[in-house]
């Protein structure tokens, strides 16, 4: 790459919430970015947002979940940005409840969104990554793969994630190919409104309930877990990989 190309970036998930920070921060950083969602029109916030600051970026619809959609997008983003060197699996879903009532179908919709989402996005933008001889994968972990009461489907895909992410590490490495995950704590976003939402509280209340546990008496903001993925992404991280990064206020582990 000459230093004047840009690198592509691509971040799932990316209409809102950590993926809308993250896709602006690493515009920030100089790179294009394709901002994949389920719809299209939702994307259209964070790439105004970024082309406003002269930043680059399209709006991809797609489900992360489905090979055929995956393949399209990626086509898409080699034809209209260039080759993708950096991926963000970020695009997650929540559907909470206790083992005994947890349906198949929450199981099946949240392992299909995180696991074998990553897996297919990684999978198809990974040659990609081979071919420049550069790489960074971040996938989105969570506290919650340390486990969590109502959320079997999501721990084990959070879990799981980082299994993965380990993996990739490892048979990537040699191709300047690096894969790291963060682990999110309590992140306001609409993710954890909805949680507010669904155990009956307030979502100031439940911020502040939830800001009083973390060390620094605070919940964290999208733009804390961006800034965490700026740097597994940038250029200087290459001797960085297979780390799980909890940014939660406090440790974790
Ligand atoms: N908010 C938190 O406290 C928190 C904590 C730990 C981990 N995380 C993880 O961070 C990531 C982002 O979370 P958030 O809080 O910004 O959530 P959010 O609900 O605000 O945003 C998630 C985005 O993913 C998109 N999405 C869902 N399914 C998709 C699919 N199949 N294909 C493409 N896009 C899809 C949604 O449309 C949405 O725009 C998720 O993986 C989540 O599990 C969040």
């Amino acid at each position: 790459m000459s230093t004047t190309e840009q690198r592509v970036a691509v971040v799932t998930g990316a209409a809102r919430g950590i993926g809308a920070a993250t896709a602006v921060r690493l515009a920030a950083e100089g790179r294009a970015v394709a901002v994949i969602d389920l719809d299209e029109a939702a994307c259209k916030d964070t790439v105004d947002k970024i082309t406003a600051a002269g930043g680059k970026a399209i709006a991809v619809g797609a489900d992360v979940s489905d090979e055929a959609q995956v393949e399209a997008a990626v086509a898409r983003i080699v034809a209209e940005l260039g080759a993708p060197t950096i991926l963000v699996n970020n695009a997650g879903v929540l559907r909470d409840n206790l083992l005994f009532k947890m349906s198949v179908s929450d199981w099946d919709t949240v392992l299909n969104v995180h696991l074998r989402g990553s897996f297919l996005m990684t999978k198809a933008v990974q040659k990609h990554m081979v071919d420049a001889g550069f790489g960074r994968v971040v996938n989105l972990s969570s506290s919650s793969a340390l486990g969590n009461r109502g959320q079997a489907n999501y721990s084990a895909a959070k879990a799981g994630l980082q299994g993965f992410t380990k993996t990739l590490a490892i048979e990537l490495g040699k191709f300047g190919i690096t894969a790291n995950a963060v682990a999110p704590g309590f992140i306001a976003t609409e993710m954890t409104k909805a949680t507010a939402d669904r155990v009956g509280m307030g979502f100031d209340d439940f911020k502040k309930a939830a800001a009083s546990a973390i060390p620094v008496q605070r919940v964290g903001e999208p733009e804390d877990i961006a800034n965490a993925i700026a740097f597994f992404t940038g250029e200087a991280a290459g001797f960085v990989s297979g780390q799980v990064l909890y940014v939660a206020g406090g440790p974790l582990d």
